[in-house]
């Protein structure tokens, strides 16, 4: 079957740092796969490649067979790809229900006919649990309801894919589990998930699969429970705990 997004040999390089390096990766339709990795291994550079946010310097993304690299992160977001931001990027001076408003308007492939935005938009309130302020400007929103709102935008453009940049890091323990059943619900309504993600609770919980990158190369690929042995995966993890510490 043809995954639903891959890359082939994709690099990007800021000056003379690596940050991705021959990466090549599959994601099946349908999965949760996550992306990990030490601090400054490229994971949220690749969902940038990905995004459209930033363009590769050699390689190629696909969504199904179409090479989307080189596309403006809006005509990727409209082709069904919705991401959300490590350092969450509401429109602050916007309320709760227009920064999903204006996802729902531009980032959608096809427009909702306008009598049916209203309700779209409360649905997508309700399943972020953001329903009791929509007045509330995004500024005024605790660091956990603007990763409910980044979760909301990204739903209201009607995504197929979803990449989650570090979307449970942070968050209480009771939070944590939270959002990972918001993203299991997410999963189970047909969206197929791409997470960057520390939290390796969450990680091994929810992937089917697991990509594993250090220093922008992948050092490995596989089952959770074959990750979480792996000997170059734990001496990246120690490694560079000990370069630290
Ligand atoms: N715009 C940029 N200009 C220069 N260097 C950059 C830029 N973006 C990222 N880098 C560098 O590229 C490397 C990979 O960064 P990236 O943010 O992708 O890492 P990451 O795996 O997401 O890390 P973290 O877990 O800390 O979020 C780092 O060394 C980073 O400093
Ligand atoms: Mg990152």
């Amino acid at each position: 079957m043809v995954p639903i997004l891959s890359a082939q040999n994709v690099s990007k390089h800021f000056r003379g740092l690596e940050a991705l390096s021959g990466v090549d990766f599959q994601v099946a339709e349908g999965s949760i796969t996550s992306v990990i990795g030490p601090n400054g291994a490229g994971k949220t550079t690749l969902f940038n490649v990905i995004a459209g946010n930033q363009a590769p310097n050699g390689g190629q993304i696909r969504f199904r067979e179409r090479v989307i690299s080189g596309l403006a992160p809006n005509s990727i977001c409209r082709l069904g790809i919705a991401r959300t931001y490590q350092n969450v990027r509401p429109f602050l001076g916007l309320s709760v229900w227009n920064n999903v408003k204006v996802a729902l308007l531009f980032g959608r492939r096809e427009p909702l006919p306008s009598a049916r935005e209203d309700a779209e938009i409360e649905s997508v309130l309700e399943f972020a649990q953001l329903t009791a302020h929509p007045a509330r400007k995004a500024e005024t929103l605790t660091p956990l309801e603007r990763k409910r709102l980044e979760i909301a935008r990204a739903l209201a453009t009607d995504p197929e894919v979803m990449l989650l940049d570090e979307i449970v890091a942070g968050l209480s323990p009771a939070e944590a589990l939270q959002m990972m059943e918001t993203i299991r619900v997410l999963n189970g309504r047909g969206i197929t998930i791409l997470l960057i993600e520390h939290v390796m609770k969450a990680v091994m919980g929810l992937s089917s699969h697991i990509i594993v990158l250090h220093h922008g190369v992948k050092i490995a690929e596989g089952a959770p429970k074959d990750i979480a042995r792996d000997q170059e995966v734990i001496r990246a993890y120690l490694g560079d705990a000990g370069e630290e510490g």
